[in-house]
């Protein structure tokens, strides 16, 4: 675990020098506010954990040069962007143990500077990866745009499936991820399955990686994942604990949660208890178990890969899968 906490430590370094880089060197062109609000957004708090995908991705398929630290910068252009604008979508105040963008600076510039990351990234990734990158990222933005709307339309909805739950998780979340794998994979000359390998690995993790993030959101530290605990019980998102604790609690209980699903008034109150009742149906346990489960698919996914060639990257992604599962930010 040391070992990978360093090793995301030191690329993630590589990652925020080589952002820093290509801010500046579109800074004369750019308003001072957006330049402010870029850095705030970018710099220091993220986990970077899609840059040191694209960067493994690469390295598995064998190519390793100094442009692959922009590559990876790319994808965290993309999701801070994205985050940005789900701040303003659920009403969140707090963002990497600070103000989120819409807090601090309000909806016009945190919508002006999501967007500017999202073509900043475009452009990046069909300069270093080509047409055939800019495809797979164009439909994994899409599709998270998608997911989004997905999440709307099932938001304090008490009959949400667990297989609904999970094409919203695929698309909001997995898929970005699956392509950032992929996109990493192409750029390091990868055979077409070794493309399709890395794809499978980050759309499984990337699954498994939301379903940590849901759960979190009911039993994470707030001083530890920098976001409010609870927000989505508030905003009424169906995650799978919620749907879980849905399906397995006995009657009473099951009447009390989708009157509390329902309500027009979902506060910190009603999610403590919302808590109890999924800890009393174990549905945090079950979320955990479904997540070791994707994990375990991505991992498999890797087979193709000979061991002996990159043994260092095939191991830390491999690594990665267990970090998802166990991490606490
Ligand atoms: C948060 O992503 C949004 C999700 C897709 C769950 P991260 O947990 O990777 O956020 P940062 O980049 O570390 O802040
Ligand atoms: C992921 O979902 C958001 C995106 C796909 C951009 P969440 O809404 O759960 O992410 P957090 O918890 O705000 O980081
Ligand atoms: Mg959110
Ligand atoms: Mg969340």
């Amino acid at each position: 675990m040391a070992f990978l906490i360093e090793f995301i430590q030191r690329h993630a370094e590589r990652t925020e020098e080589a952002m820093l880089l290509d801010l500046e060197s579109a800074q004369a062109e750019n308003d001072p506010l957006l330049f402010e609000v870029l850095k705030y957004s970018l710099l220091k708090g993220g986990k970077r954990l899609r840059p040191v995908l694209a960067i493994l991705s690469s390295r598995l398929c064998g190519r390793d040069d100094e442009n692959l630290y922009l590559l990876a910068a790319t994808f965290e252009y993309l999701h801070a962007g994205s985050l940005i604008h789900d701040d303003v979508i659920d009403h969140a105040e707090n963002r990497r143990g600070k103000e989120s963008v819409v807090k601090k600076y309000g909806t016009a510039a945190a919508i002006l500077a999501g967007d500017w990351l999202h073509a900043r990234c475009m452009h990046l990734v069909g300069t270093l990866a080509g047409q055939k990158g800019l495809d797979i990222v164009c439909h994994a933005t899409q599709s998270m745009v998608d997911g989004e709307f997905l999440q709307l339309r099932y938001a304090a909805d008490p009959a949400v499936s667990e297989e609904q739950y999970l094409s919203v998780v695929l698309r909001k979340t997995a898929r970005l991820i699956s392509a950032t794998c992929e996109i990493g994979a192409l750029y390091g000359n990868a055979e077409p399955t070794q493309q399709k390998a890395l794809a499978r690995y980050g759309e499984k993790i990337g699954i498994a990686f939301q379903i940590v993030d849901d759960l979190l959101d009911y039993l994470g530290d707030e001083q530890v994942t920098g976001k409010i605990v609870g927000n989505d019980f508030i905003e009424g998102k169906m995650t799978l604990p919620l749907i879980h604790a849905l399906a397995h609690a006995s009657g009473s209980e099951k009447a009390e949660l989708i009157k509390a699903v329902e309500s027009t008034v979902r506060d910190g109150a009603g999610c403590a208890r919302a808590r109890q009742l999924m800890h009393t149906a174990d549905s945090f346990a079950f979320s955990r178990q479904r997540a070791c489960q994707e994990t375990e698919k991505g991992v498999a996914a890797l087979s193709c890969f000979d061991n002996r060639q990159h043994r260092e990257s095939l191991t830390v992604l491999e690594q990665l899968a267990g970090y998802i599962l166990r991490r606490d930010r």
